[in-house]
């Protein structure tokens, strides 16, 4: 099938990628002239495990092809819409990128007209793809389907070639059976709804995620004041098939593009309809404080943190992605050079976006560099770098042994051994 993707960020390159690999015929379209350039020429401009080689085979196949004209895409049966829908100022979700790209999607069908396809992978608030169906309608043969995401950076491309499931939302069935037809190699269970079930999904999904890892974290503070060990804690919980292992680790608190915007525009809409979502309001709140509640732990130990030298390993929001979007390191650094620290910090790949906020900070080239001299050092990303560490000389070249584990990924026993002291979430 001929295929268009609009927006070439995490989603919409990914999507792109492996529907060509799926020997779809790919273009990519995106306002951005140097990402646009960039793609063309096989450079990914996000890190994501293993996209760059499949992008760059699949242009060497002649399978995908990038623009910024949209009426580049006049041969596509079916347009992905894939671009940003961010938290606007009242926390709401801001459509205008998506309402941007409909009505590019408008000027398309008025210079090309055709039957058309147009699916909705975008996060957008339930009712977003009837409103937009009822809007695009008068104009032609167009057909509307809400088929959100569930790729998690990190592993995006697998994800994708590999989905948990594939929602489709519509009750236009010619929408429906293109997109049956252009998923047909792809083995994942399948759930044919409405659109505004499948908008539903997306956001209930991610709040309920959001909502568990808070849980762990705010039950980790009460193992923390119990003496208790909160990761021998879930693996305990993980392992009642009702519960199951995922998502239950205690750290430092959730980031990303998601689930921060997510669960705010979920409650919004919930307002909105006069309803009140308290538990998902109290994730959040717990979210917004867990970084500030593990610098306490490093404050109780080094009370007066100006002049002391803080190594802060791991910076984008996860392992294996360069993304810094609500990355609970922002907050950690910020704390810390309020409080007068020096930090040295290091990630493989996130260094140069933060630097841009935060020129102030040292950045160094190794996590053994980060610790030279450090009076304690924070484990905030577990990237596998930071965690696969020389103890023995790292212990040797830090100011003072003091290890303050955010993600509790650290071997706690051998490094008490060690003679360091190691503070995990929620294990004392
Ligand atoms: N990032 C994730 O892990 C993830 C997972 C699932 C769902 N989602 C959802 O998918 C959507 C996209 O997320 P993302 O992380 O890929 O965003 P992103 O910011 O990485 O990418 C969006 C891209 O769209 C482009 N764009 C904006 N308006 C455009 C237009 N009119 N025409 C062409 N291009 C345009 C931007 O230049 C940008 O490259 C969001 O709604 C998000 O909530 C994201």
């Amino acid at each position: 099938m001929k295929v268009a993707v609009i927006g070439t960020g995490y989603v919409g390159l990914t999507t792109a990628v492996s529907l060509a690999m799926g020997g779809h015929q790919v273009i990519g379209i995106d306002l951005v002239d140097s990402k646009i350039a960039q793609l063309r020429q096989g450079r990914s401009p996000i890190y994501e495990p293993g996209l760059e080689e499949a992008l760059v085979s699949m242009l060497g196949q002649g399978m995908l092809d990038f623009t910024t004209k949209i009426a580049d895409a006049q041969e596509a049966d079916v347009l992905f819409v894939c671009v940003g829908t961010p938290e606007a100022a009242d926390g709401t979700a801001n459509l205008s990128y998506l309402e941007a790209a409909v009505s590019d999607v408008q000027s398309l069908q008025r210079v090309a007209p055709r039957s058309r396809v147009v699916v909705i992978k975008s996060t957008v608030p339930v009712g977003t793809g009837d409103r937009i169906a009822s809007e695009l309608r008068e104009s032609s043969d167009l057909h509307i389907a809400s088929n959100p995401e569930f790729l998690r950076e990190g592993s995006a491309l697998q994800d994708a070639l590999q989905p948990s499931r594939i929602v489709i939302g519509t009750a236009d069935e010619t929408a429906a059976s293109v997109l049956e037809k252009l998923y047909e190699g792809v083995s994942a269970p399948r759930i044919a709804t409405t659109r505004a079930n499948a908008e539903l999904i997306k956001y209930a999904s991610n709040a309920f995620l959001a909502t568990r890892i808070s849980f762990m974290n705010e039950l980790a503070r009460l193992s923390e004041a119990l003496g208790t060990d909160i990761t021998t804690v879930a693996r305990g919980m993980g392992l009642d098939s009702r519960i199951g292992p995922e998502f239950l680790r205690a750290g430092v608190g959730y980031g990303g593009s998601c689930f921060p915007k997510d669960t705010i525009a979920l409650l919004q809409l919930a307002q909105q309809h006069g309803v009140s979502l308290s538990i998902l309001d109290k994730a959040r709140e717990v979210n917004a404080t867990q970084p500030i509640w593990f610098l306490q732990q490093l404050h109780k130990r080094l009370p007066d943190l100006a002049g002391k030298q803080i190594a802060v390993l791991g910076l984008a929001f996860k392992p294996d992605t360069d993304d810094i979007r609500e990355a609970p390191s922002l907050k950690i650094l910020e704390a810390l050079q309020k409080a007068g620290a020096k930090v040295a910090a290091y990630d493989p790949i996130a260094s140069p976006a933060v630097r841009a906020i935060f020129p102030q900070v040292q950045y160094a080239d190794s996590p053994a560099q980060a610790c030279q001299g450090a009076h304690a050092a924070l484990l905030v990303t577990e990237w596998k770098e930071c965690v696969e560490l020389d103890w023995k000389s790292i212990k040797a070249s830090m100011e003072s042994p003091l290890l303050f584990d955010g993600r509790n990924a650290w071997p706690s026993t051998q490094l008490r051994e060690a003679g360091f002291f190691y503070t995990g979430v929620g294990k004392s």
